[in-house]
């Protein structure tokens, strides 16, 4: 018998993996880290084949996991977690630095962050498994990280109720550059509060990537 929902009482961590490919950053929610060895300190990630930083990980041999704290709002999860950078560049609008390896290290919102270089890898299946060898390790700030159990308790039920709200919450995509409005995150740096629903923006708004106007842009199935 395999009751695959006895594999939810296993219990992770939840981080920010980030990788870097020709200086574009990239990265993805994942509770799939764990350290794998002490001597040399090494930490393993496990990436689905089919996420852009799978081969952004894959291209540059070396990835960084900022560690989420337990004060971590939802919106950031689902910011990292269920969009692609295929479809959007996820890392504007972030507080980051940048790590010797070329990683941004996300600093808000987490405790700190590890960098690796990458000493193996491993087929599994639908994932890849990076094992990377620690180069650095830094400490943003105290506090307790976020666990998995308290994602699935907590923070998957308020994006699921988001989601609820349904079509005013709806994204548009420009369709001259490709930037997708997103009402959850709105466009702060024009004065665009996050929950803002597309109609409620002024008509004076001009896409932050192109500068097009409203009308250039039409709504995401
Ligand atoms: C809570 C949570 C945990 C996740 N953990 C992983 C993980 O460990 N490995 C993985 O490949 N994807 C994981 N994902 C899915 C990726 O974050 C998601 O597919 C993301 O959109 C990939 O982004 P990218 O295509 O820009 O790399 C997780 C998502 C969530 C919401």
């Amino acid at each position: 018998m395999i009751n695959l929902a006895t594999l939810n009482k296993l219990t992770y961590g939840l981080y920010i993996v980030t990788s870097v490919d020709q200086g574009r950053c990239n990265g993805f929610t994942a509770d799939a880290v764990f350290q794998v060895s002490a001597n040399p300190p090494t930490i393993g990630i496990c990436i689905k084949k089919d996420n852009l930083t799978h081969d952004f990980v894959a291209k540059a041999q070396v990835f960084a996991v900022s560690i989420l704290a337990d004060t971590a709002p939802a919106e950031l999860i689902r910011h990292w977690g269920l969009k692609s950078g295929r479809q959007e560049d996820k890392c504007v609008n972030t507080e980051y630095k940048t790590g010797i390896t070329g990683c941004h290290l996300i600093t808000k919102d987490t405790l700190g962050a590890i960098e690796c270089r990458v000493v193996n890898v491993f087929d599994a299946g639908s994932h890849t498994i990076f094992l990377g060898e620690v180069v650095s390790a830094e400490s943003f700030s105290d506090g307790e990280p976020l666990t998995y159990a308290q994602y699935r308790k907590k923070i998957k039920p308020a994006l699921k109720q988001t989601d609820k709200k349904g079509d005013a919450m709806k994204k548009y995509r420009c369709v001259v550059c490709d930037y997708i409005y997103d009402p959850a995150l709105g466009d702060p740096d024009s004065g665009i509060a996050p929950g803002t629903p597309f109609e409620k923006i002024p008509d004076t708004w001009v896409c932050p990537i192109c500068q097009v106007d409203k009308s250039n842009f039409e709504l995401l199935d």
